[in-house]
């Protein structure tokens, strides 16, 4: 089965993924017009996204997925024939500090979303049509020692904000069970590369480095995660979107455990040799604080479905992930500045005219 998305609307495409998924996917599909739908909270960065400027595929829209007037209006305007759905609140401490807007933009977002794309589906003004829902490993919980999450594993979110995204999975499902829509799930582990908002543990230790800051490490640092590079990400998304049967979920993940402290020292290390400081100067910025509440222990994605049925495997090693994606932060270092000071947010204003972010 072959789908060919000829007008796409991403949300959430001026965020971390969102932008590398639509530089990556517009790379490769240069035919088909991509409509980035974004409302610009703190975590929406359209310098992410300034090569696209002038490409006439390419169209930003400020809004909010909450807008239904909006989603539906892009929708037939722009004969959407795919959506891919990335916006969310994506960050597991704010949840805890301020659940709310977690249930708000990620399940009540996703319901206007889901409810708009079934009217239009159901309208008839594209011969075909598809619905993605990004969402992550967090659904499943926690593992202890062993094993990894498969696609059968049931849901069983821990954080305010993994519990606001399998409300959002279950509604995807409802709407494929219920209304026969033609949807699609995927389920990722832990991403890291350019563009990633410097609250998420590797851009932030990054950041703090390079500034001789402290590197929090929550609890006993042991907790585990399984990183995958953004842009596998990206082509594993794609190949979701294209080829795989409606109604359908797929585990994204590179089979790349770390536990948090071997992450930490790892970058610490790699640092130490780019900024031509000693051998382990890096590493006495190690502070070891509060964990974090709920905290899961460990995530580890098996992604054999989707090597199976789709043939996706990942491109990067860590090694080379991890390496470019330092020497990303050090070559742009006024990215990071304009998103620390808060000046990206001036960005909307100065170039597409609007109110201030
Ligand atoms: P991010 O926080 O970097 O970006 C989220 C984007 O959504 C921002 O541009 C923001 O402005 C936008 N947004 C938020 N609320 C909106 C609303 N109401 N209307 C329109 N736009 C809105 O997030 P990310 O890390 O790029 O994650 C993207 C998606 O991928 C999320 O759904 C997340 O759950 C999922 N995911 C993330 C990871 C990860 O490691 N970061 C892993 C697996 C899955
Ligand atoms: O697994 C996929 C998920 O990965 C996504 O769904 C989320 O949107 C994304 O934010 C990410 O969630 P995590 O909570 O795993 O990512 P974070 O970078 O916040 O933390 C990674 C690990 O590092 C986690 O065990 C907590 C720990 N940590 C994090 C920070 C920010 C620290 O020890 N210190 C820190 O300062």
């Amino acid at each position: 089965m072959s789908f060919n998305p000829t007008s796409l609307l991403v949300t959430g495409g001026a965020g971390f993924i969102g932008s590398n998924f639509i530089h990556s996917f517009m790379a490769n599909n240069p035919e088909c017009t991509v409509t980035n739908l974004d409302c610009l909270t703190y975590a929406g960065n359209l310098k992410n996204l300034t090569a696209l400027e002038g490409n006439r595929k390419y169209r930003f829209i400020r809004g909010d997925i909450g807008d239904a007037a909006l989603v539906a209006g892009l929708l037939a305007d722009q004969r959407i024939n795919a959506v891919v759905h990335f916006a969310a609140e994506s960050h597991v401490d704010r949840s805890i500090t301020g659940p709310e807007i977690f249930v708000r933009t990620n399940v009540l977002g996703t319901q206007i979303m889901l409810e708009e794309s079934r009217k239009h589906w159901q309208s008839a003004v594209v011969s075909d049509f598809r619905y993605l829902q990004i969402s992550t490993d967090e659904v499943y919980g926690s593992l202890g020692d062993t094993g990894y999450f498969t696609e059968e594993t049931p849901l069983a979110a821990n954080s305010p904000y993994s519990a606001s995204k399998a409300g959002a999975d279950l509604l995807v499902r409802a709407y494929h069970e219920t209304f026969g829509m033609p949807t699609l799930n995927t389920r990722c582990s832990n991403n890291y590369g350019p563009y990633h908002f410097p609250e998420k543990l590797i851009p932030l230790l990054i950041h703090n480095i390079i500034n001789k800051k402290p590197l929090p490490v929550y609890g006993d640092g042991l907790n585990v995660r399984d990183w995958l590079h953004v842009r596998d990400h990206a082509v594993a998304i794609e190949a979701v979107l294209k080829q795989a049967s409606p109604g359908s979920v797929y585990n994204i993940g590179g089979n790349n455990e770390w536990k948090n402290i071997n992450i930490v020292n790892l970058v610490c290390d790699l640092l130490d040799e780019r900024l031509g400081r000693a051998y382990g100067e890096n590493r006495t910025l190690i502070t070891f604080v509060k964990d974090r509440p709920g905290h899961d222990r460990r995530y580890a994605i098996d992604a054999s479905k989707l090597k199976h049925d789709l043939g996706w495997s990942p491109a990067y090693t860590f090694e080379q992930g991890i390496a470019e994606t330092i020497d990303w932060y050090l070559d742009n270092q006024e990215w990071v500045s304009e998103v620390t000071s808060g000046a990206y947010r001036d960005y909307y204003q100065s170039h597409y005219g609007g109110g201030a972010a």
